[in-house]
């Protein structure tokens, strides 16, 4: 019998031991709703995570993670961006809420990513809302969450990052944003003081915040995305002293005026970027669809919906952020990104970073090298040099 070499041009996925235990542990449980409950998974990881990034100096943890980095890494000076003031070693980042108290933020770099963004971190510790709060949907390859901000709090935070004694804003191998969102106790008219006090904390050890206005589980907050609320919270935030490179997070569910009104303020700010888009509250034709673990359709059911389902309007979304801002306001991607080609898709479209999350899950850690093998590939095809000249190219996926 023949035996066929898969062809040259095709990903080489990770092919380490890393990629395999994850085939073969984890993915299993992914495979249905009703698996591993999904947050137990996580804390689970992160728990083993925070002890390996606090002990990263320890030989046999740190011989773990070289072998993490060896296959997981691909460094290539063509994916290589300067963006406000940031060095990115690529554009691939892990997106917010997965590592919601920094725990393990001094080894993100370790899974092959550009940049983290921790959090989102609230002033006051809050719990969250009741679980069940984080459901698959395994034939989706989609999440439906209401956690509800749960996190530890700036201040813990703050000991959290200080404690795995980081390299300083600027010399770390991956850039870590801080993303920061309204404490569920403050009102919307001491919103701006309530990011403020998380930010003045925080700030020294961000290389870039973000103004979480977006997250469908915080009553009111998507309300802070109205011009003149958005403009009174960033002016507040700018004001503070040794304020990093701030952003904003939106929604896929704003209407095209309120997307246009958000890039023009950025612009008018000089915010440092726009992150498009968060979870939807739109069920995203998923409607009718029954979740395993209550029996109820998503149509009656809490929470945003995130990864495939996302793909087509965070896609739509950046788009249109693009044309209203022009090339000079950096967007960063996400929404269903799970592959070389929907990431692509994203840069040709306008977005000079991408995030993924649910995508991450699913696929596993060989998704960050398979991505950027796939993105210096189309920068061959293409005859770019660098990453930056595909970012709002309109190039096709080849
Ligand atoms: C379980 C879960 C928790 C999340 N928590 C946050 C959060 O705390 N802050 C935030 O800005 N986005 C949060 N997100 C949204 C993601 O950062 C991302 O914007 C969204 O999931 C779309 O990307 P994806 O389709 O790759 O998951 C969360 C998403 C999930 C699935």
């Amino acid at each position: 019998m023949e035996t066929q070499e898969p062809p040259a041009s095709e990903p080489a996925a990770a092919s380490g031991g890393t990629g395999t235990l994850y085939r073969r542990f984890v993915e299993p449980l992914l495979r249905s709703d009703d698996g591993a409950d999904a947050e137990q998974l996580s804390r689970l990881t992160l728990t083993a995570l925070a002890q390996a990034s606090q002990r990263r100096h320890w030989p046999l943890v740190e011989g773990a993670l070289a072998g993490l980095a060896g296959e997981l890494q691909r460094r290539d000076p063509r994916l290589q961006q300067s963006l406000f003031g940031c060095r990115f070693a690529n554009p691939v980042g892990l997106a917010a809420g997965f590592d919601k108290n920094g725990v393990a933020a001094a080894i993100w770099d370790r899974f092959g990513f550009g940049f983290a963004e921790l959090g989102t971190v609230t002033w006051h510790p809050q719990p969250g809302n009741p679980r069940p709060r984080l459901f698959r949907l395994a034939a989706e390859r989609a999440a439906l969450n209401r956690m509800g901000f749960n996190n530890e709090g700036a201040r813990a935070v703050r000991r959290i990052l200080e404690r795995q004694a980081l390299p300083a804003p600027g010399q770390r191998p991956a850039v870590l944003g801080i993303n920061l969102g309204k404490s569920r106790v403050a009102s919307l008219e001491l919103a701006p003081d309530d990011y403020a006090s998380s930010l003045e904390l925080l700030a020294p050890l961000a290389d870039y915040a973000v103004v979480n206005v977006s997250s469908p589980n915080t009553p009111g907050l998507r309300d802070l995305q109205e011009e003149s609320q958005l403009r009174r919270l960033v002016e507040r935030l700018r004001r503070l002293p040794g304020c990093p490179p701030l952003l904003v997070k939106i929604a896929p569910d704003l209407e095209d005026d309120a997307i246009d009104a958000i890039a023009r303020l950025a612009y008018e700010e000089g915010l440092a970027g726009v992150i498009a888009v968060n979870t939807s509250q739109s069920r995203l034709g998923l409607e009718q669809r029954v979740l395993t673990a209550t029996g109820r359709p998503l149509a009656e059911e809490a929470g945003g919906l995130s990864g495939r389902p996302l793909r087509a309007r965070a896609l739509e979304v950046l788009r249109r952020l693009r044309a209203t801002a022009g090339p000079a306001l950096p967007l960063i991607g996400v929404g269903g990104i799970d592959s070389a080609e929907t990431a692509w898709e994203r840069i040709a479209a306008g977005a000079s970073l991408v995030q993924v999350y649910t995508g991450w899950i699913y696929e596993g850690p060989e998704l960050v090298p398979i991505i950027l093998e796939g993105l210096v590939r189309q920068l061959d095809r293409h005859g770019l040099r660098t990453i930056n000249e595909a970012v709002g190219s309109g190039l096709p996926w080849s």
